[in-house]
């Protein structure tokens, strides 16, 4: 068998292409029985779409970059999981499109950053971030709070994701700008059943102190306030604590 592997060793065009079909193949080894997976995402009790409200919050949070500065995945690392909690499931990002794993931390990670701090502290830490933590070095986005939020497309955004393959159904869709406002507002909702009826365990009140107008600041903090609360982990640790005894 390694009786002509000079003619590979001698010539180094022939090496090349002898190295390029055995990383082929080994590629293909690797890749092709994903195709064959029904899914890769184990199903976790407890997650659902995200609220039209909520959704449009995480359009700011990708429109201002917040992602270049904070991640969203705790790995199973023990200092990680320590510092943030309970590490990510491949399951709370299923609906995520794109995913906002991100790949740097100048700030923490906000995976499980829901219910850490009162909405009214992440507004005074989004208007001017040093008067609530004096060292930081993230910038300050005070427009947010005075810029209302246009939810005119809210309906589109539902249906694209849907295409996506996130179960939002006809009636989700149709209610989009209702439930935005319903759950900015519940007070003066006229349908906040069918709110939590289509969104279990979504959080509904005025986010940044001011009922009267739906802002860019109550739509970015009911997104940071629902991050990681979704699945309760209780139902899972028997199992999911093996890796970190
Ligand atoms: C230049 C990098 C940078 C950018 C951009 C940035 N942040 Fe931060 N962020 C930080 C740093 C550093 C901290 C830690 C200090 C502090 O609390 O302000 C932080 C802290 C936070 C915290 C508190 C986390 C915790 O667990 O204490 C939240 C929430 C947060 N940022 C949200 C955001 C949001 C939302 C955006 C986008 C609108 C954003 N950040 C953009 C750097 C950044």
């Amino acid at each position: 068998m390694f009786k002509y592997h000079y003619i590979f060793e001698k010539n180094s065009l022939i090496l090349t292409v002898g190295i390029l079909i055995a990383v082929a193949i080994g590629g293909l080894v690797e890749l092709v029985p994903n195709f064959y997976l029904k899914s890769t995402i184990e199903k976790v009790e407890g997650m659902r779409p995200y609220t039209p409200l909520e959704l449009a919050g995480r359009n700011i949070y990708i429109r201002e970059g917040c992602y270049l500065c904070h991640s969203q995945m705790i790995r199973t690392l023990r200092d990680e999981v320590e510092r943030y909690g309970h590490y990510s499931l491949a399951a709370e990002s299923m609906y995520d499109h794109p995913f906002q794993w991100g790949s740097k931390r100048t700030g923490p990670d906000l995976a499980r950053v829901g219910g850490k701090y009162s909405d009214e502290w992440h507004k005074q830490h989004l208007i001017d971030p040093r008067s609530v933590s004096p060292a930081s070095i993230m910038p300050g986005y005070p427009f947010l709070a005075t810029t209302r939020l246009n939810d005119a497309d809210m309906a589109d955004h539902l249906k694209v994701n849907a295409m996506l393959g996130v179960p939002y159904d006809e009636e989700m869709v149709e209610a989009a700008r209702a439930d935005l406002r319903a759950q900015a507002n519940p007070d003066a909702a006229d349908d906040i059943d069918g709110f939590e009826a289509r969104y279990p365990k979504a959080v509904a009140r005025d986010f940044d102190g001011d009922p009267a107008t739906v802002t860019e600041m109550d739509a970015l903090i009911a997104y940071l306030q629902m991050l990681g609360t979704l699945v309760d982990f209780d139902l899972y640790d028997d199992k999911a604590d093996v890796n970190l005894r």
